[in-house]
């Protein structure tokens, strides 16, 4: 039987809530299913710096680095708002992803029918949609240097971020690009803004060798970022799988995801590149929301965006694709039968708690299997 070594890192506020409805599939799939799970848990964020002073220690960053696979809650709070910057909650999060490398942030826009009628967007503009951004995640803008404020001396300030990009960091995330699109629609739209960017002009070049070199089976467009925002908005189901770069990815996923619904049904998964002997890739699951500290303790968090993140890891970390399709379609029956946390409840209308409501994808979730 195979081991698959996960590492869970609840974390503070609703991370820990939201984690406890993930063990109970865990251990459902292990004892009736097989899974082989192999399962460590760990401290990060706050509960992480109450315990040691550091928001992840050594020991449990090591376990990170044997794990298969991450499957992260959430970190922060208002508790930590004074504790210094690289001993922050967040710090814990940042230190994962890049010593982990995970260059590759992928965030789903799915609509499930029985919230098509909660979107902002007509629902037959988003009904049916499932699409997929890849976003780099550790390069561009937000790391290259110089980046600093100069001052002038006349009276003037300078602010300066630079965009940088090399050929090998927009090959591997083309690659994870058109790898995932073979799984899905067949199809990549590569967005960047060649027209006023040097770091655009070569994105497009390398995404386009990479497509000829070794991907030409899937369907490649190429699209303005701008441009590519405002067709996300007017007609979303013409896309299949969309790349790009740290920052725009940082805003088109924020755009695509809520065409959907809430933060608490948006999952995430962020991947690295292939072990050279396993070939298994590193990857960390978390759901698009933080600790949520106002909520907190109070059963009121929706575990979905959770349990939507570990069906990316049972699919995109262990290969288990019809175990994934199927806990899909254990939340989407749940959303049918009409039970809703407070978050996506109408209002006025009985809602469940978090325990309730993975009770009710679990139970599902045993029908189908
Ligand atoms: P947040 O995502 O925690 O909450 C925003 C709003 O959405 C709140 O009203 C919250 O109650 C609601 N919400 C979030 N997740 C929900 C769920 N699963 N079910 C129901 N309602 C949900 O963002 P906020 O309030 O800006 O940040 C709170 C803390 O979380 C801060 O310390 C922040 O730094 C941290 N944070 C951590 C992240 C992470 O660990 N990856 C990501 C974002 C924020
Ligand atoms: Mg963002």
């Amino acid at each position: 039987m195979a081991v698959r070594k996960l590492l869970l890192l609840p974390g503070d506020g609703i991370g820990t809530e939201i984690m406890v409805e993930v063990r109970k599939l865990l251990a459902y799939m292990n004892d009736n299913l097989g899974a082989g799970f192999e399962i460590e848990e760990g401290l990060v964020g706050g509960a992480a710096h109450d315990a040691h002073g550091k928001s992840i220690s050594e020991e449990h960053m090591k376990l990170a680095h044997d794990a298969d696979a991450v499957l992260f809650g959430a970190v922060g709070g208002p508790k930590w708002d004074g504790v210094p910057y690289d001993v922050r909650p967040e710090a814990g999060l940042l230190r994962l992803r890049k010593e982990m490398e995970l260059f590759a942030n992928l965030r789903p826009a799915i609509c499930y029918p029985a919230l098509a009628d909660s979107s902002s967007l007509k629902k037959d503009v988003i009904e049916g949609l499932d699409i997929l951004i890849v976003r780099e995640l550790t390069g561009g803008v937000y790391f290259g240097d110089p980046k600093e404020i100069i001052d002038l001396g006349n009276g003037q300030k300078r602010g300066i971020d630079t965009q940088v990009y090399d050929t090998y960091e927009i090959e591997r995330i083309a690659g994870v690009a058109f790898e995932l699109a073979r799984t899905r629609g067949n199809r990549v739209t590569s967005m960047e803004k060649r027209n006023v960017m040097k770091s655009g002009v070569l994105w497009n070049e390398v995404v386009t060798a990479t497509h000829e070199a070794k991907y030409k089976d899937v369907e490649l467009d190429h699209m303005l970022a701008d441009a590519g925002g405002m067709q996300l908005v007017r007609w979303p189901k013409q896309f299949d799988v969309i790349v790009c770069d740290n920052l725009f990815g940082d805003m088109l996923s924020d755009v695509a995801a809520m065409l959907t619904g809430s933060l608490g049904m948006l999952p995430s998964a962020s991947l690295g590149a292939p072990d050279g002997k396993t070939g298994v890739r590193k990857a960390l699951y978390e759901p698009v929301h933080g600790s949520a500290p106002d909520i907190a303790g109070k059963g009121l968090a929706n575990p979905i965006a959770k349990i939507a993140s570990f069906a990316m890891c049972l699919r995109y970390s262990f290969n288990m694709v019809e175990e994934a399709d199927l806990l899909e379609k254990a939340i989407a029956n749940v959303l049918d039968s009409g039970k809703r946390t407070a978050d996506i409840a109408a209002p006025h209308l009985p809602t469940v708690s978090t325990s309730e409501m993975g009770d009710a994808v679990l139970d599902q979730f045993k029908a189908l299997t």
